[in-house]
């Protein structure tokens, strides 16, 4: 054999090597390491470029070269080859975890829902927060004075019986108790913000009753104030026949009859009424007592101002046609699932 048909089964024989070492390479790390190792300073190919000095025919050089740079040539073209194959697959990998199974079936979960109270609660803050009222909250164990007192109740006023009130502690002065209403709270609130006062106040109050179909002993009431220069009877109208729509429907209207409370002069009752013709007693209402004002530190020369109150467990009840009270609390899921 001759010297150069000798280095053409060399140079064939580093290719058959190489290109085996390039096809099993396993990942594009070892893909590189195995293109260097047969293209690189200490393979075999190049090894072979350097010993060509010793040809001394020229042509049979010039041969020699172009042979190893073929063959170089065709092992940079497998190495492209394989390196575009194995990135392919692992994009391929990847997008493969990724890959949401739309047949997968989960079973469903049970969320609940709000209680039917929470659920007129929220629904009421929203329709007087949608008229610019801001809400406002205060303390469930009150003092005498803000849940009496303040309220134009004073010590031995007759109009304190009437609240059935659990105290916590007893004895004069400073009795403090379970709040009875959430009145005390308009008198927080008058101390507490700047003027003018758009507020309403939802809350849970307590009273010393026996449950039945229609009192419960801790129940729900929304209170609101309003208190602004020139403030009159015909702005507490026009906004209770405003939230009556809003909150129950166009087909409600409301109505007002004169009563008695202790904080408010005049004083009203009011009701709604639905298409049906029914009226529903509501809650209490009227124009805020001189001596309120004077309690929450406010100046009845300059500012008037209006306040209601209802019950907020009775437009549950009513709302969800529910016929005693007491099924609201007793936490029967075949009751609550109903709503
Ligand atoms: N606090 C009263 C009650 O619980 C309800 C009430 C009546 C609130 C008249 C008011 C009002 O703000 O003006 O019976």
């Amino acid at each position: 054999m001759s010297a150069s048909g000798d280095l053409a089964s060399r140079i064939a024989d580093a290719l058959t090597n190489a290109s085996t070492d390039v096809g099993v390479a396993p990942d594009v790390d070892a893909l590189r390491r195995v293109a260097n190792a047969h293209t690189g300073k200490g393979s075999v190919l190049v090894g072979l470029k350097s010993s060509l000095g010793s040809i001394t025919d020229v042509e049979a050089r010039k041969a020699a070269g172009r042979a190893i740079n073929e063959a170089l040539q065709t092992l940079e073209a497998l190495v492209a080859e394989r390196l575009t194959g194995l990135e392919v697959a692992a994009a391929s990998a990847a997008a493969a975890g990724e890959a949401m199974d739309l047949t997968e079936h989960l079973a469903r979960r049970s969320r609940g829902h709000a209680h039917i109270v929470t659920q007129a609660w929220e629904r009421l803050e929203d329709v007087f927060v949608g008229m610019g009222f801001k809400v406002a909250e205060g303390p469930e164990v009150e003092t005498d004075f803000h849940n009496f007192t303040a309220l134009n109740m004073p010590p031995n006023h007759p109009a304190r019986s009437g609240f059935d009130t659990l105290f916590v502690k007893y004895g004069s002065p400073g009795s403090t108790l379970l709040r009875t209403h959430t009145s005390p709270v308009q008198i927080r609130v008058m101390q507490e913000w700047d003027l003018p006062i758009y507020a309403v106040m939802p809350g849970r109050v307590f009273r010393r009753d026996t449950p039945d179909a229609t009192h419960m002993p801790v129940f729900h009431q929304i209170e609101g104030l309003v208190i602004d220069k020139g403030i009159t009877f015909a702005h507490l109208a026009g906004t209770i026949e405003a939230f009556t729509k809003a909150f129950f429907g166009s087909e409600f209207s409301s109505r007002l009859r004169p009563n008695y409370f202790p904080f408010t002069e005049p004083s009203a009752e009011f009701d709604v009424r639905s298409s049906s013709g029914k009226w529903i007693e509501l809650g209490g209402c009227g124009m805020v007592h001189p001596n309120v004002l004077k309690a929450g530190g406010v100046d009845p020369e300059v500012y008037t101002g209006f306040a209601f109150g209802f019950g907020i467990d009775r437009m549950a009840k009513e709302r969800h046609n529910v016929a005693d009270l007491r099924d609201m609390y007793a936490n029967d899921l075949r009751f609550m699932r109903q709503f």
